[in-house]
C-alpha cells in the first residue's frame, strides 16, 4: 500500500479534532490527497455504533466488540481503499484507543484486546500515531460548558488518568510509531510540533 496511515490519540479534550483540522488544511494546501476519518465511525455502520456506545449504557465486553466491529468495516470500506489509492489517511482514534479506554480505563484483559486488534487489523496499522498528552484536569477544564458530555466524557478524573497512563505505556512500547506531543502547551505550539512530526514522516 502506497498511502500513509496516521492516527491521533489522547483523552477527550486533548485537542485531537482541533489539530487534525489544522493538519488537514496544511496537507491539503500542500497538494496532498487526504482522507479524514474517525473512530468509532467512518462508515454508516460505524456512525450508528458510535451513537450507541457514546450514549447508551452497554456491557463493557459489548462495548469492545462494537468498537472492533466498527473498526473492521472502517478498514474494509474506507482505510484500505484510501491507502491503496495512495492517499494520506488521518484517523481520529484507532486501536490504541480501545487498549487505552477499555483496557487501561475499564480493566478489560489486554491480551484479548491485542488478539482482537491483530485479527481485525490484518496488518493494516498506522505507521504514525500522534499522542496528544495532557493532564485530565487541563482537558476537563477545556471541555467544561462546551456541549453535553457523552458517556465517556462523564467519567471521573481517575478514569482519564488511567487512560492517559495506558496511552503513555503504548507509546513507550512502540517509540518508532508514536510521537508524543505535550498538548497542554498553547494551541500554536502544539500545531507547530504536530506539523514538524508529520512532515518528518512525509519526507
Ligand atoms: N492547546 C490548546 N490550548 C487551549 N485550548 C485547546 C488546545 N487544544 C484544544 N483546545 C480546545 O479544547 C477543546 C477540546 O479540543 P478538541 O480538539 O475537541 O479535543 P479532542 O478532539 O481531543 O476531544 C476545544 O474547545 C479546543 O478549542
Ligand atoms: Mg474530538
Amino acid at each position: 500500500m502506497s498511502g500513509l496511515f496516521v492516527s491521533f490519540e489522547g483523552i477527550d479534550g486533548a485537542g485531537k479534532s482541533t489539530h487534525i483540522a489544522r493538519l488537514h488544511q496544511h496537507l491539503f494546501s500542500r497538494g496532498l490527497d487526504v482522507c479524514l476519518t474517525r473512530e468509532p465511525g467512518g462508515t454508516p455502520l460505524g456512525e450508528s455504533i458510535r451513537e450507541w456506545v457514546l450514549h447508551q449504557p452497554v456491557d463493557v465486553l459489548t462495548e469492545v466488540l462494537l468498537m472492533f466491529a466498527a473498526r473492521a468495516e472502517h478498514l474494509r470500506q474506507v482505510i484500505r481503499p484510501a491507502l491503496q489509492a495512495g492517499r494520506v489517511v488521518l484517523c481520529d482514534r484507532f486501536s490504541d484507543a480501545t487498549l487505552a479506554y477499555q483496557g487501561a480505563g475499564r480493566g478489560v484483559d489486554r491480551v484479548m484486546l491485542r488478539d482482537l486488534a491483530t485479527q481485525v487489523e490484518a496488518g493494516t496499522r498506522p505507521s504514525l500515531t500522534v499522542l496528544f498528552d495532557v493532564p485530565p484536569a487541563v482537558s476537563r477544564a477545556r471541555l467544561e460548558g462546551l456541549k453535553a458530555p457523552d458517556r465517556f466524557e462523564r467519567e471521573q478524573q481517575d478514569f482519564f488518568e488511567r487512560v492517559r497512563q495506558g496511552y503513555l505505556a503504548l507509546a513507550q512500547a512502540e517509540p518508532e510509531r508514536f510521537v508524543v506531543l505535550d498538548a497542554s502547551q498553547p494551541m500554536d505550539a502544539v500545531t507547530a510540533a504536530l506539523l514538524r512530526a508529520v512532515e518528518a514522516r512525509l519526507g
